[in-house]
């Protein structure tokens, strides 16, 4: 039993990224830029897209925040998208979700280059992924598995993901595929989830519900990974944060476990600022 520290992982991978961009600055005389979108005022987007700044700033990438008013059309978030799209100065681009709805985010996900789409979600950096040939990976889901690295080989190993997001699950089942894992991607309609938990060696929870799993549906010495984030209210009538897998009540049974927070949640920030380093050295082939 072991908690996987996320924070610090990603604290050290970031000071390692700092060292890179400091050379790249140097040798090419070039600071990256990632560009966030914002649009309205999700407060759990505007915390998100703080942090990345904050993060983004600390290891030297330049970045900019783009705030909309929610009354934005689909129609001028189109033209500012291809107004980046155009700038040799933007290397990567981020429109953070979720967007109202009168906006399609698909049309607008797509509407992102591919070169400069960050996050990977676009259908042809999905399509890349998922054919085992990526250009820039999901950052969750890279996350995860830097995570799952340092605790077990993958090679062979039993995976089971649970949400079919764009966002995580679907991603992560690519990603574990391409490195060999044996990957069943289950979901709101899998039958006996339980049972297929207790088959595994790794979970990737990503469910959305809050503690759903407890120490009767793990392997012994499984390896988890809790991509949730939920707040709920405790016995003391406080608000805290909670994962999709019971932590306390799993901790004894498992071989390691991410906590929540200060598990996925740092990961998926530095691989955001390292995707936005790979963008910008991909475009200009270096
Ligand atoms: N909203 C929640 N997670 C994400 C993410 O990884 N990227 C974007 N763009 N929006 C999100």
């Amino acid at each position: 039993m072991k908690s996987i520290n996320g924070k610090k992982i990603a604290a050290y991978l970031n000071e390692e990224l700092k060292d890179k961009l400091k050379s790249f600055r140097i040798k090419e005389n070039i600071t990256p830029t990632l560009v966030v979108v914002l649009v309205g005022e999700n407060p759990a987007s505007n915390i998100y897209v703080k942090n990345k700044k904050i993060k983004a700033d600390e290891v030297g990438i330049n970045s900019v925040v783009k705030k909309l008013d929610s009354g934005v059309t689909e129609k001028q978030l189109l033209e500012i998208i291809d107004n980046y799209n155009k700038d040799n100065n933007v290397d990567g681009i981020l429109v953070q979700l979720p967007l109202p709805s009168h906006i399609n985010t698909e049309k607008i996900i797509d509407a992102i280059s591919y070169e400069k789409d960050v996050d990977g979600f676009n259908s042809k950096n999905i399509g890349l992924l998922a054919q085992g040939r990526p250009y820039v990976v999901p950052c969750t889901p890279l996350g995860c598995l830097k995570l799952l690295k340092t605790e077990i080989e993958l090679m062979g190993a039993s995976a089971l993901v649970i949400g079919r997001s764009n966002i995580v699950g679907r991603p992560m089942s690519y990603l574990l595929t391409n490195h060999h894992a044996t990957v069943t991607l289950a979901h709101s309609k899998t039958q006996n989830l339980k049972q297929l938990c207790k088959r595994n060696d790794i979970i990737i929870a990503a469910s959305g519900i809050p503690k759903m799993i407890k120490k009767d549906w793990v392997k012994d010495k499984a390896i988890i990974i809790d991509v949730g984030i939920n707040q709920i209210v405790d016995e003391d009538n406080k608000k805290v944060l909670v994962g999709d897998v019971d932590y306390s009540n799993v901790f004894s049974k498992v071989k390691a476990i991410t906590p929540v927070p200060g598990g996925v949640g740092p990961m998926t920030i530095h691989c955001l600022l390292e995707n936005t380093l790979k963008l910008s050295m991909l475009r200009r082939n270096l």
